[in-house]
């Protein structure tokens, strides 16, 4: 019984150091291997090992799907196959394949290893706080009359997963929606510079003590253009959703949070 244990414990350590190593030697010059301080994310060559394995994570479930994924993913890599966001995987310019460098027996230890020790807790509190960031400034800056998290911001939706294979967007579909997100795009960055001119107005008007009754007009314009961009916010899911199949939205409604 000893024994066995004992056995266990060496196999799962030498199989650990060997994933470790291969890791190392393999993915290390381009992956960062240990957690990224907030401050290096807009360095990285590649999405840190901690990020892969969070987005593998939250695509799928199935311990062996997941490995399957690193193994295929790895050797004959496409953006329409990425579990990251379209608009990350662009940015980085996909992976090169290392078929042929890296054996498939070698890809599995690491696979092993890349599930068993990622993600980090510390990553995982740090994108759980950037996210909450992310949703409290828009908050802040955000010009419309509904900020309900079930109202999606289709743009944003669509630009994470614009290659997707799983959401399978046409070429056609792709032009007409770039004319809807720039039309959206360009109306609400109008609205958003008159609104913080208006804004400002108002809080040095207070400032400067001023009677509110003279602030009458700057409000009247202020809840006029949050209504404008409302209404430019529902066009555009009305627009998007139209442009889109009900499998493609139902594929997109999970990731509107
Ligand atoms: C030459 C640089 C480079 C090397 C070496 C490299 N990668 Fe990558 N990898 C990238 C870049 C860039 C991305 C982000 C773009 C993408 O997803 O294709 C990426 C993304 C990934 C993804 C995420 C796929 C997704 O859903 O977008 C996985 C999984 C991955 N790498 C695994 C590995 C493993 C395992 C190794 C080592 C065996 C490795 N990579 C070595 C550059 C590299």
């Amino acid at each position: 019984m000893k024994k066995t244990l004992l056995f266990l414990a060496t196999t799962a350590l030498i199989f650990a150091s060997n994933g470790a190593e291969l890791m190392e030697k393999n993915c290390a010059s381009c992956h960062m291997l240990t957690t990224p301080k907030f401050h290096q994310l807009p360095d990285l060559k590649a999405p840190a090992m901690d990020a892969v394995v969070f987005h593998i994570n939250l695509a799928m479930k199935e311990k062996q799907k997941k490995i399957d994924f690193i193994m295929d993913y790895t050797q004959n890599p496409d953006a329409s196959k990425s579990v990251c966001e379209s608009n990350k995987v662009a940015q980085f310019g996909v992976m090169p394949s290392i078929k042929g460098k890296v054996s498939t027996s070698d890809l599995e230890k690491i696979a092993e290893f890349m599930l068993l020790n990622y993600p980090t807790k510390p990553f995982v509190s740090m994108i759980t706080e950037m996210q909450n960031n992310d949703k409290m400034n828009a908050l802040k800056h955000s010009p419309f009359l509904i900020n309900s998290t079930r109202l999606p911001h289709m743009t944003k939706l669509l630009i994470q997963n614009w290659d997707k294979a799983a959401l399978g967007l046409s070429k056609e579909q792709k032009e007409k929606l770039l004319l809807v997100r720039n039309e959206t795009l360009s109306k609400i960055k109008k609205i958003k510079n008159e609104l913080k001119m208006l804004e400002v107005e108002v809080s040095e008007a207070m400032i400067d003590r001023e009677d509110p009754k003279s602030l009458e007009k700057q409000l009247d314009e202020i809840s006029k253009l949050k209504l404008e961009a409302t209404k430019v916010h529902l066009k555009c899911i009305a627009d998007t959703t139209s442009i889109l199949s009900e499998e493609q939205v139902a594929y997109l409604l999970p990731f509107w949070e």
